[in-house]
């Protein structure tokens, strides 16, 4: 009975296949967790050259999860076999943050890994392909991954800020001590780094608004802060970057964007072109916005208004993604 319900497979490439992250996304994706139980798989895992034996390792403790949905195994370090054809794409690989290392230092260096990708993107996969930039720093790199793919959509490159919006669920839901799920109606706006704008304004609590019951101290000086520097805190304590709740939040990003998000509002970073310059944003970014996903496409949640202090802390982060842009314009198609 469950064979009759299948559907063909979708290929899903993963980049960074050896790394801390892919190795918790791909067993989620393996599993089911994506794109649902009647959704077979076809796993497309991209690493470097020299990273092929453990990427092997990895292939071989896929095979041992005999995982129904797992259609076929691909590893590879050619772009032509990872890309082929490809539905999905999550862009993990790329050099990580260690300690003390800044989010600019990555720039340059994780561009041109991005470059490439947007090449192999536009020469190989499917036009419809969905692609989640994961690896740092997010935003930039699916810019120019965009930008160099220019026979596919733009809407379909998008940036990771999910992990943000979790992170910010999280921390109110504590506060609030109240369920994930019955809070509603958070935004982060903008960059995946220390700008990035975790907003509260529009927050409800079993679908009452609550912004007036949330201490403004709490809010400004502690709720902000600490979502924003979640990954600095975590490279801390771990002596690494978030791994298993960045894989997690990937899943949520690409199952909701595919499969709807039953009219909650997600954060995803997507190209700032699509809107016309809406709440502030100019265009030429890839912007974290408040959408509702719906039939596999996302849809802006418009016509928020935004007081002096949001949209002071949007500029904040817009500004930070103009420089970010500056500093790799030479890895950007015109
Ligand atoms: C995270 O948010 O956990 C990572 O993006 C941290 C980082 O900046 O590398």
């Amino acid at each position: 009975a469950f064979s009759q319900q299948l559907k063909d497979p979708v290929r899903v490439v993963v980049t960074g296949g050896s790394g801390q992250i892919a190795y918790s996304l791909l067993f989620r994706i393996a599993s089911g967790s994506l794109l649902g139980e009647n959704q077979p798989v076809i796993l497309q895992i991209y690493d470097l050259p020299h990273m092929q034996a453990a990427l092997r390792g990895v292939v071989m403790e896929l095979l041992d999860g005999a995982f129904p949905l797992v259609h076929e195994i691909v590893a590879s370090d050619l772009p032509e076999t990872i890309y082929a054809n490809a539905d999905y794409a999550f862009l993990v690989g790329a050099k990580p943050r260690g300690p003390g290392m800044e989010r600019g230092d990555l720039l340059k260096q994780n561009g041109e890994i991005f470059v490439k990708v947007g090449q192999a993107l536009d020469k190989y996969a499917n036009k419809n392909v969905k692609v989640l930039a994961v690896g740092n720093p997010v935003n930039t790199n699916a810019l120019i991954a965009m930008s160099n793919a220019p026979s596919i959509p733009k809407e379909n490159f998008t940036a990771m800020t999910r992990l943000d919006h979790n992170r910010a669920l999280c921390q109110l839901g504590t506060y609030l001590n109240a369920k994930v799920t019955d809070i509603g109606n958070i935004a982060v706006w903008g960059n995946h780094s220390p700008t990035m704008f975790p907003d509260l304004s529009y927050v409800t609590l079993n679908g009452d608004k609550i912004r007036g019951k949330i201490d403004n101290t709490w809010y400004e000086k502690e709720f902000i802060p600490v979502v924003q520097q979640r990954g600095t805190a975590i490279i801390a304590a771990r002596k690494a970057s978030s791994a298993a709740s960045a894989a997690s939040a990937a899943v949520d990003h690409v199952r909701d964007w595919a499969i709807g998000s039953n009219g909650n509002w997600v954060s995803m970073a997507v190209p700032s072109d699509l809107y016309n310059g809406e709440y502030g944003v100019p265009p030429g970014l890839i912007f974290s916005y408040p959408v509702v996903c719906v039939n596999g496409a996302y849809q802006l949640v418009k016509g928020l208004k935004l007081d002096e202090f949001q949209q002071n802390k949007i500029k904040v982060t817009v500004n930070e993604l103009l420089k970010e842009k500056e500093a790799v314009a030479d890895l950007i198609r015109k």
